[in-house]
């Protein structure tokens, strides 16, 4: 008996210490790069932001006009690069600074450009218009729209830019809030607009984040979902009852639409249902998780600690951890492309595509906010999704389907450090490729890893600096457990 438990025990032990041991190959990230990537990714995003030939207020999806041609205002880019301006607003290390005052009198500007687009494409394609000249004017040639997605992310920032204007009393919040959102129909304001839009076009058919693959998607509707809760929400507050009501009808619907693109047989969530134009893949995208990075309300279905997207995740890792040469470095985390089929590689369409920036720093972010989902609800359900890869993490082989853990656990402790120490190889793959003088492409080269396609691409400098905010807050709430 006691020798048994001594052996037991032993083995444990081991287990343990191996645990210590494991991941072996990863490099600490350098925190001083960190720190001076994040400021060279401020600095290169504002420069995106109001260019000198446009109208203030948009934003460029990238300062290249050929071989690719990004200088355009993509209303999801723009929306995408606002919201990390505005993760950075809320950081009370910005209170008082030069730069709350630069986001704060850009976000003015932003939302009369808004404004401006909303009634152009209004009279147009309607609001699922992709892409505008930095005059406000919509793209006209030939190109994937609708995307639906716009709208929503758009209203989304809007509503999270009305609620700060009145916590913090901005001296122009008694014109900026009728301008917002008024309850009047035909929709006047920016808010409403968008809204009253989403409310009535999200069973449409339309074109994917990537502007290929038309049909039903997973990100656009997760989009959707939560720009109608944030309506919801805004509505009730200017007693727009009827409103509030509709828009909460419609994410009850819409999230038992996204209940449907999880495909258990294959274990992860389905980018894309009922596609009528584009290409039929595995359905295996990055897509998925920049969905609910971007779209995530905490404690609805489809948050980041839902284990779906644990699932998908770990089918993304693996994936593009064998398609990519570069991932055979170890001393990085593992560089994440859009889809494994994907053939753009920032220039044309019919070549090999590549890890992504900002999906590489979206596998960051997630596991950060899993580890802080985690410290929150202070404890960990073993699943089998999950079980091998936190019997990896934490070197417990002995994790079983069912077992919860709590903070007391070695075990919980170990899956905490180890998600930290794995967000941070992400941002160190980044690191590793990123140009010397701080630059970011959209793409790093699946061979080789250098920078590729379209040249300071806004939002992987937004993605980057978003992914930093998290890491900052994960150690923050996370300090005890990462010594
Ligand atoms: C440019 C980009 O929108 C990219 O996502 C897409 O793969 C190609 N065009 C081809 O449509
Ligand atoms: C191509 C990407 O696929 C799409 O998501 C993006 O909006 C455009 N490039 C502009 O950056």
């Amino acid at each position: 008996m006691i020798t048994t438990l001594r052996i037991k025990l032993f083995a444990l032990a081991m287990l343990f210490l191996s645990a210590a041991l494991s991941k072996p190959n990863l490099k600490p990230i350098n925190s001083n790069e960190l720190d001076q990537q994040f400021q060279k990714s401020i600095y290169f995003l504002l420069k995106n932001t109001s260019p000198a030939d446009g109208v203030r207020g948009s934003v460029i999806a990238a300062p290249s006009r050929s071989h690719p041609d990004y200088y355009y205002h993509w209303v999801r880019d723009a929306a995408l690069v606002t919201e990390s301006l505005l993760n950075l607003y809320v950081d009370p290390r910005y209170n008082n600074s030069p730069l709350k005052a630069q986001i704060r009198s850009f976000l003015m500007d932003h939302m009369n450009f808004n404004s401006k687009i909303q009634i152009s494409s209004q009279s147009g394609n309607g609001l699922g218009e992709p892409k505008f000249w930095v005059t406000g004017l919509p793209f006209l040639g030939p190109w994937g729209r609708p995307q639906n997605d716009g709208p929503a992310l758009r209203s989304i920032n809007h509503a999270r830019i009305l609620s700060i204007a009145l916590s913090e009393k901005w001296p122009e919040a008694g014109q900026l809030v009728p301008f917002l959102y008024s309850a009047k129909i035909p929709a006047d304001s920016l808010i409403k607009r968008d809204t009253e839009f989403v409310a009535h076009h999200w069973r449409e058919p339309n074109f994917d984040l990537w502007e290929e693959v038309y049909g039903m998607h997973f990100y656009t509707l997760l989009a959707q979902r939560k720009s109608m809760l944030f309506g919801a929400s805004v509505a009730t507050a200017f007693k727009d009852q009827g409103a509030a009501h509709f828009y909460s009808t419609q994410a009850t619907q819409i999230t038992n639409t996204l209940e449907s693109f999880w495909a258990q047989g294959k274990g992860f969530i389905d980018a894309t249902k009922y596609v009528q134009r584009g290409r039929n893949k595995s359905q295996l995208d990055s897509a998925v998780l920049l969905a609910v990075l971007h779209s995530e309300v905490e404690g609805t279905r489809f948050s980041v600690n839902d284990p779906r997207v644990l699932a998908t995740f770990l089918s993304l890792k693996n994936s593009f951890n064998s398609i990519y040469t570069i991932n055979k470095n170890l001393a990085y985390g593992t560089a994440i492309g859009r889809y494994p089929e994907d053939t753009y590689d920032g220039y044309v369409t019919n070549s090999r595509g590549n890890p992504w920036v900002l999906s590489t720093a979206a596998g960051a972010e997630y596991l950060y906010r899993l580890m802080m989902s985690y410290l929150k609800t202070k404890q960990i359900q073993i699943n089998d999704y999950n079980r091998a890869y936190f019997a990896d993490l934490s070197g417990n082989s002995q994790l079983k389907s069912g077992q919860v853990l709590s903070p007391i656990d070695r075990t919980y402790s170990l899956i905490i450090k180890g998600l930290f120490v794995e967000a941070d190889g992400y941002l160190s793959r980044v690191l590793f490729h990123r140009n010397a003088d701080g630059s970011l492409s959209e793409q790093m080269n699946r061979e080789n890893g250098f920078m590729q396609g379209a040249p300071n691409l806004t939002w992987s400098h937004a993605s980057f600096i978003t992914a930093k905010l998290r890491r900052d807050e994960a150690i923050t709430i996370g300090r005890a457990f990462l010594k």
